[in-house]
């Protein structure tokens, strides 16, 4: 009632257009609750995605399960979670590091939970916690309080990094090419309570501002676990994510939700690319790609069943940042003796995935040409609607794209001219700098068009009076004009360059 009343009128009135349609929808279907969502636990957001599922899938019925203690047996409570991060952060402290940010100064987490559980986020990289030019994933597992597989997964892959760096190739690469964020549990409360949503009973994927609908749009109204999430996406400039959920086997990517609330295949503008990542996912895991529900083990949000304000369209939309949901278990309560095995069968896919930011896609920096600064330009690629920021540190963007195909990408900055260039991607990433001139400058763009702050422009005037002089003199001058040349040329390579190991195939500089 109190959100409804602070709500503005016009979204009042979606809502209620909403629940209509949602009423019209449902007067014709059974409930069916699924992995996603669904269940008819919010009151706020429970009326939408809860339409329609694939005939077969039942996730849970009205009635879920009772979780017996039976169940849990075996699984880590959050205390022991708590301890399983410590652990792993001092024995792998030169690899890792746990983290606060922007809260008190005593709790080390992105934020707490409505109960005030700290969500502790461990960072893997050979640079823990400094900013590199190097693209950023993470995962974050125990969305829905009931579905605890993802946490378990989680801490076993950042252990298993731990122990693979220096000796396996992928771990090897993931420590120095990416900084992997990892977040075992988003809703403690849930998981504490054994159910989905969190202490507010709120589902936390429904919980995010969306594109079509604006029943999540008064900010104090939002969840603090939903929150921490969206300043720590805002803080940290990830290129792509995965959250992990049970009680299916698919890779799931966008669009979410549909503007028309039916459920039908809904293409984001880099469908392509996400098929791609959710394919990764699916073909390195043991079996998901084998399934006889979901063709190739993915699935297009909106085609399996639309849900809205999902965390999942919200990390694309507004983050910036490539996500997936992935359903890692056809139950969400597996005896927790199977969980090895469940790890087993997912390890490869979380590697590869994570792998996936640098082995494939387009890479590199964007300079300015007067100054020579890294400019947090925006990076498009012809024909797909969505825009990739560089960073404001390094000026290093990280754009995801399925591999073989020929993209023409572009770089743009206001204030400065925009550029464009063609590049075939193989099976390999593609490195590829940008240079941009100001705006209104005539020079055709090169690299030496500006930024002379040498003696070279004195030199140049002088030419003319020194004309007719003596040859030797003359030859003089030009050894003079072309040691300058150099000089300045060493300055602009100055600029240093995004490199990584296995990935980069070629160089551009365009
Ligand atoms: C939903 O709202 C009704 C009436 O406002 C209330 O009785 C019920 O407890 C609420 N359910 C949940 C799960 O919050
Ligand atoms: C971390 O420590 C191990 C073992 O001492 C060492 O081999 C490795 O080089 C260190 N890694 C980094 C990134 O410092
Ligand atoms: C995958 O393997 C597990 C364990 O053998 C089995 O329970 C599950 O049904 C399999 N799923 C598919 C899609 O083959
Ligand atoms: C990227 O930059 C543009 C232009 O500055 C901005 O409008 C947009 O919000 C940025 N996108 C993200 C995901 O930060
Ligand atoms: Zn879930």
């Amino acid at each position: 009632m109190a959100r409804n009343s602070s709500l503005a009128p016009q979204m009042a009135l979606s809502r209620l257009s909403l629940l209509l349609l949602a009423a019209l929808a449902l007067s014709s279907l059974p409930i069916l609750a699924i992995a996603r969502g669904g269940d008819a636990i919010s009151n706020r957001s429970g009326h939408l995605g809860q339409r329609t599922a694939l005939p077969k899938r039942r996730l849970f019925e009205e009635k879920e399960p009772q979780i017996t203690e039976e169940m849990t047996r075996g699984y880590m409570s959050n205390s022991e979670l708590e301890m399983a991060v410590k652990k792993f952060a001092k024995r792998c402290a030169n690899i890792s590091r746990v983290y606060r940010y922007g809260f008190s100064k005593t709790t080390i987490s992105i934020g707490k939970s409505v109960n005030g559980v700290p969500l502790w986020v461990i960072e893997i990289s050979d640079k823990p916690g400094q900013k590199e030019a190097e693209p950023a994933f993470k995962f974050i597992g125990n969305v829905h309080g009931d579905e605890p597989v993802g946490r378990e997964l989680l801490v076993l892959l950042a252990n298993w990094l731990c122990n693979n760096y220096m000796q396996d190739s992928l771990a090897t690469l993931i420590v120095r090419s990416v900084h992997l964020h990892i977040l075992p549990t988003m809703n403690p409360d849930g998981f504490a309570l054994r159910r989905r949503g969190n202490a507010n009973n709120i589902d936390l994927n429904r919980d995010f501002p969306d594109q079509f609908y604006h029943m999540n749009d008064v900010i104090s109204l939002r969840q603090p676990e939903t929150k921490a999430i969206m300043d720590w996406v805002k803080q940290q400039h990830f290129t792509a994510s995965a959250s992990l959920h049970g009680g299916a086997l698919v890779a799931n990517y966008p669009w979410d939700g549909t503007q028309d609330t039916r459920k039908h295949y809904y293409a984001c503008p880099d469908d392509k690319t996400f098929r791609y990542m959710a394919t990764v996912y699916s073909r390195s895991h043991y079996n998901m790609s084998l399934s006889k529900e979901f063709e190739g083990g993915i699935i297009n949000g909106a085609f399996w069943y639309p849900i809205y304000g999902g965390m999942q369209d919200w990390n694309y939309i507004y983050g910036g940042c490539f996500e997936l949901t992935l359903e890692i278990s056809d139950t969400k309560w597996p005896k927790a003796s199977e969980l090895p095995v469940i790890w087993e069968y997912n390890r490869m896919s979380m590697l590869n995935l994570v792998a996936s930011i640098v082995k494939t896609g387009v890479h590199g920096r964007v300079f300015a040409a007067n100054t020579g600064r890294p400019l947090p330009a925006s990076v498009i690629i012809r024909g797909i609607d969505y825009k990739v920021n560089a960073s404001w540190t390094f000026g290093d963007y990280h754009r995801m794209l399925a591999p073989r195909g020929n993209y023409e990408v572009t770089a743009s900055m206001p204030g400065f001219q925009t550029r464009s260039t063609r590049i075939q991607v193989e099976d390999e990433a593609v490195n590829l700098d940008f240079i941009l001139n100001l705006e209104g400058d005539a020079h055709t763009p090169s690299l030496f068009a500006n930024g002379c702050d040498c003696s070279c422009h004195g030199n140049a005037r002088l030419l003319g009076f020194l004309r007719g002089i003596h040859l030797e003199l003359f030859l003089l001058l030009v050894i003079l004009l072309f040691l300058c040349f150099l000089f300045k040329r060493k300055k602009m390579l100055k600029f240093p360059r995004y490199r990584e190991p296995n990935a980069a195939k070629r160089d551009l500089v365009v």
